[in-house]
């Protein structure tokens, strides 16, 4: 168990699960990419280390960005967005969105609207987790590293209030009353 702030977390997936999930991430995005050249658009700060996991296992041509957004305060979606930041010129390219994890699917709305504005020739989305239980929206994701229940996770790119991203291992919001 580990302590966060206020919050405590129990031990929810180790180093190799996660590398198991990173690499049949890359594995699938290869069978759809290695005749082109995509460009890897990494959303800050959570996406991080699956991105810099993800690039060591893939093994054809790609650029790689990042940018920057945020629809997080604490453990529940404040429902608020901002712009895309730093992505540079994605006009005709093929974009991957590398996510750390989809909940409602909020910040995804915003950055494809922003993806569509900047005339992109195509994109999809690959995401670490997903929670489909807390999902809201309809568009696809194409890649998902491991479905995971609608709770609260830190580690591995993930925080709470700033705090958990470097861990190597994904933990859990210890259960409450309210879930
Ligand atoms: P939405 O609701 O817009 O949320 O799909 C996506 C963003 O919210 C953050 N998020 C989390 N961060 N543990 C976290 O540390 C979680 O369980 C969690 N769920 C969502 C994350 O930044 C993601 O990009
Ligand atoms: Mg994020």
């Amino acid at each position: 168990m580990i302590k966060l702030h206020d919050l405590e977390f129990e031990p929810y997936l180790g180093p190799e699960k996660i590398q198991d999930a990173v690499r049949q991430v890359a594995k699938e995005l290869y069978k759809d990419y290695s005749s082109k050249t995509p460009i890897f658009l990494g959303i800050l700060n959570g996406a991080f280390m699956f991105l810099s996991d993800l690039l060591k296992y893939y093994k054809g041509d790609c650029e790689v960005s990042f940018t920057k957004l945020a629809s997080y305060e604490g453990t529940s979606s404040s429902g608020e967005v901002s712009t895309l930041l730093g992505a540079g010129n994605l006009k005709d390219r093929d974009v991957i969105v590398i996510e750390d994890i989809v909940d409602t699917g909020l910040t995804l709305e915003h950055i494809v609207s922003q993806l569509k504005k900047e005339g992109v020739a195509s994109f999809k989305i690959a995401s670490l987790f997903f929670k489909p239980e807390a999902y809201k929206k309809s568009l696809p994701i194409d890649y998902v590293g491991l479905e995971i229940p609608n709770k609260f996770i830190v580690g591995y790119g993930l925080d709470y209030n700033g705090l958990g991203r470097n861990l190597p291992e994904i933990y859990q919001l210890k259960s409450s009353i309210d879930d």
